[in-house]
């Protein structure tokens, strides 16, 4: 297997679509050593992944029993990790998951983490995958902070140097980087951070040297644009307009192939595709009790009676729980191949029957609620997503609690159309379920974490730990791993050429 080290892992999205590129024999063709990320509940996440992974890939039987019995929700997480079956795969997965935040200060300790874990492997051949953070180059991130003064030597622009150290220092052959968009267009004190950033992938060292590639464009060297690192997630079986860089850069004098591009897919996976064959759920109602639903019922009365212009599909809400374990069930619409790449690769067989993990409705209040249905009702029955200063000003927010944000009111709400790919899932849904509304006007909410990790292409088995909002952050900052399988596919076949 080649190894692969992961930095700035996040939730471990790069991480599980290389962990599921197989060989032509069917075998795993990755095995990541280390992973490396700051944040708590993130490294709970990639720990608990490992073990998963680590456990279904052993012959012990009373352990995969255990773990399946998990999934049922029959035993709590607690419970399995000090079975003593299953403890062994969570301790072993400490050794590949480490909590450090990657800066100068830190350098000995992750060199070493590096150096040990690629120490144990046989293979020469390596690879190096994540991608320094990107708040300071993101468009948003920017425009809040336009006026600050300190943003400019804001560490965060400088991270890739963390990044970059790891590749003078442990020269990997292939490296995987992503970033956001933003850093096609930021500039620091005058400089382009997108030229400086390939000027030292291509030169790390005086005797260390890279080639830069596209996963998109076939062209090398000087004749790349900038704008040919960009990959639209949508185009690759991801149901969610999602664009990202990805620079992919090959150690020259390394005896390895020219990654070939990615194929784009004939047709594209939409919001209702991956969304709507999980469990309907209603909402709890912010600051007040209500446990039989009531009051929820009252709201979609009124929605019903202020969308009534708009006359939605055959709703089912009476009597939805709060929370529901029930299992997903995909209708069998195989029709098209990358619907059916898509499907097998969130719900595959082997977890068919195990109920949905991390789908647990939000509260909202009730004025929200009856807004949601009527925007979803209305966007349903346009196919786009209506604005809210569109509907009847009595559906308005209260303009006083919210004239002093950042983004115009009437751009705060959103629906995600049922008929094409979702916008961007990006962190901030952790703090704003507004722009993510359901496309079922008789669920009056916002998208659960499972429904955001169904739009990032996350297996239905993937747990994301932690609080629900460190889960939503997870979800809105990792690399879709149905397409980082496909760049994973691309790399292996370029360290492995299949006829070589
Ligand atoms: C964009 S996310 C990475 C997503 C990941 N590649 C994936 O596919 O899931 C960036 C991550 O870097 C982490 N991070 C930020 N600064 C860090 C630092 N100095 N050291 C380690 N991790 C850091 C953040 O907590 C965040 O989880």
């Amino acid at each position: 297997m080649i190894p692969v080290i992961d930095v700035f892992a996040g939730p471990g999205g790069l991480n599980e679509g290389f962990s599921s590129v197989v060989t032509d024999d069917g075998l795993p063709a990755f095995k990541t050593v280390a992973s490396i990320e700051m944040e708590e509940s993130a490294v709970k996440t990639l720990s608990f992944r490992s073990a998963v992974r680590r456990c279904r890939s052993s012959n012990s039987i009373t352990a995969k029993k255990r773990l399946e019995s998990f999934f049922h929700q029959e035993i709590p997480l607690e419970e399995l990790l000090s079975d003593e079956s299953f403890s062994p795969f969570y301790q072993s997965a400490q050794t590949e998951v480490h909590r450090i935040e990657l800066g100068v200060d830190t350098r000995p300790l992750s060199d070493l983490v590096i150096h040990d874990a690629l120490a144990r492997e046989r293979s020469t051949d390596w690879v190096l995958i994540g991608g320094p953070p990107c708040q300071a180059y993101s468009l948003a991130g920017r425009s809040r902070r336009k006026n600050d003064a300190t943003f400019e030597d804001d560490h965060k622009h400088f991270l890739y140097r963390e990044y970059l150290h790891i590749i003078q220092k442990h020269k990997p052959t292939i490296f995987v980087m992503e970033n956001v968009k933003g850093l096609l267009s930021s500039v620091n004190k005058g400089v382009k951070m997108f030229d400086l950033i390939r000027a030292d992938l291509e030169h790390p060292t005086e005797d260390l040297q890279y080639t830069l590639h596209s996963m998109v464009v076939s062209k090398t060297g000087e004749n790349l644009s900038a704008e040919d690192f960009l990959i639209r997630a949508e185009d690759y079986g991801v149901p969610q307009k999602r664009h990202r860089i990805i620079i992919v850069g090959v150690r020259v004098g390394a005896e390895v192939s020219i990654p070939e591009i990615l194929s784009p897919r004939t047709s594209r996976i939409t919001v209702g595709d991956a969304i709507l064959s999980l469990p309907k759920l209603r909402s709890s109602v912010s600051r007040t009790a209500d446990p039989d639903g009531s009051l929820w019922k009252q709201a979609l009365d009124h929605m019903k009676v202020a969308a009534r212009p708009y006359k939605f599909k055959k709703q089912s809400g009476r009597t939805l729980p709060t929370r529901s374990s029930a299992v997903a069930n995909f209708e069998p619409k195989y029709s098209e191949d990358s619907l059916e790449k898509y499907q097998t690769f969130v719900r595959p067989e082997s977890i068919k029957d195990i109920p949905t993990w991390n789908h647990e409705a939000r509260s909202h209040m009730i004025s929200d609620l009856i807004r949601y249905g009527v925007l979803s009702a209305r966007s349903a029955k346009e196919q786009k997503s209506i604005k809210v200063r569109d509907l009847d000003r009595h559906l308005w927010p209260n303009h006083k609690n919210i004239s002093g944000e950042f983004v115009p009111f009437e751009d705060r709400f959103r629906v995600q159309i049922e008929s094409s790919p979702s916008t961007t899932i990006v962190s901030h849904i952790a703090k704003d379920g507004h722009y993510y509304i359901h496309p079922d006007p008789a669920q009056m909410r916002s998208l659960t974490v499972r429904e955001a990790a169904r739009l990032q292409s996350f297996p239905d088995d993937y747990i994301f730990l932690g609080n629900r909002t460190q889960q939503y952050t997870q979800v809105g900052n990792a690399v879709p791993p149905l397409l980082a399988q496909q760049i994973g596919e691309k790399i292996l076949s370029a360290l492995r050429p299949p006829n070589g």
